[in-house]
């Protein structure tokens, strides 16, 4: 079946069934050997390997986080022919998130608006899974705290996330930018920020000596920020010694699509909407880092074209989620084929 079949057919179901089953069907694919049908199209373009925080990426064409928060499906994503995988957000205990529904889609628009909060089998469920999986390629494990936690104390489940991890990981991102956990954006500000950091960066460098390996700390920050804020950050960021940061996670404007009927619903928005933001905020950090930290771009990615802005605008990685949703996995194809480098 192709895509297009399969979405006019997933797209008549609630989203978030929908997306399991894509993840179940994908899974179940795989596990019968025809995941390989997928990355036999990709495995044939060469030269996009390339290094970013010491690390070997086969291309620079990732998978976001939130789409496999449990780490159920690493290999059968892995078989999509992406240069590296983000499992999360997971948090320190197993928790529901917000009430259903809290995903919803404006196809229209090819856009999502997602209020999810962090449903997650917790960090040790996970943890299990990595384990368990075959893929030797690029793992991050995007890490939050649990909605209970007071942000007070919401660097003791950060902290307790990235010690669990560490030796699992090849990189490990705080989500300080979800929109849907109460509060957690302010974790992008002052003291709550620069605690959180030296506290990780701390751990990172006992860490690095007992498991003899650096594991980069990536930082997820927002859309919504103003200039002066972004230039904040970015200083604080080049201070601490941050080792990458991920521009940007869902937006919780409405100015794109204020014409859909959907834009109520409270939550983070994704996809076609989110890419001038987005890639907005992505230049600023450019702009202010001067190549000094690697920039992951997430937001808005659903063609090649968006693709290469976000690499004019300074990423040197870029992530996939709604794009996937709305075009399929073929826009991995589709995306490694107009990499300069492609061949
Ligand atoms: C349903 C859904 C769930 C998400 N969950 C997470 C999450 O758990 N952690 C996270 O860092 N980002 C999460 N995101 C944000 C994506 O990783 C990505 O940064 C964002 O959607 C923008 O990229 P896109 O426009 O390509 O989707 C989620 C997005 C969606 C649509």
């Amino acid at each position: 079946m192709n895509y297009t079949l399969f979405k006019s057919l997933a797209f008549r179901l609630d989203p978030e069934v929908s997306h399991r089953l894509a993840l179940a069907s994908l899974k179940a694919l795989h596990n019968f050997g025809v995941g390989q049908f997928f990355y036999k199209k990709v495995r044939n373009i060469t030269g996009l390997e390339c290094k970013y925080m010491g690390l070997k990426f086969k291309n620079p064409i990732g998978l976001a986080a939130g789409l496999d928060k449990n780490g159920d499906y690493i290999d059968a994503l892995a078989s999509l022919g992406f240069g590296f995988i983000e499992v999360g957000t997971t948090t320190p205990l197993p928790q529901n998130g917000n009430p259903k529904p809290r995903l919803f889609r404006i196809p229209a628009a090819e856009a999502l608006i997602n209020r999810m909060g962090f449903n997650n089998k917790g960090i040790d469920y996970l943890l299990e899974r990595v384990k368990l999986s075959k893929y030797r390629g690029i793992l991050g494990i995007n890490i939050g705290k649990n909605a209970s936690t007071p942000l007070e104390d919401a660097t003791n489940d950060y902290l307790l996330c990235f010690k669990k991890a560490y030796a699992h990981a090849d990189y490990i991102v705080i989500n300080i930018s979800s929109p849907n956990t109460l509060g957690l954006r302010n974790l992008q500000h002052g003291e709550f920020l620069e605690q959180l950091l030296k506290t990780l960066k701390q751990e990172q460098n006992k860490l690095i000596q007992a498991c003899q390996k650096k594991v980069p700390l990536v930082v997820k920050i927002a859309p919504d920020l103003t200039e002066s804020e972004i230039i904040t950050l970015a200083d604080t960021f080049f201070r601490l010694k941050v080792d990458g940061i991920i521009a940007t996670n869902t937006t919780t404007a409405r100015t794109e699509i204020a014409a859909y009927k959907q834009s109520q619903e409270v939550g983070g928005l994704s996809g076609y909407p989110l890419r001038y933001r987005s890639t907005e905020v992505l230049q600023l950090f450019s702009k202010e880092l001067k190549g000094q930290i690697p920039l992951i771009a997430s937001g808005g990615v659903m063609s090649p074209e968006v693709m290469l802005q976000k690499f004019a605008a300074g990423a040197q990685l870029v992530q996939l989620y709604t794009g996937l949703i709305y075009q399929g996995p073929d826009l991995i194809r589709r995306c490694l084929n107009r990499l300069p480098n492609a061949s």
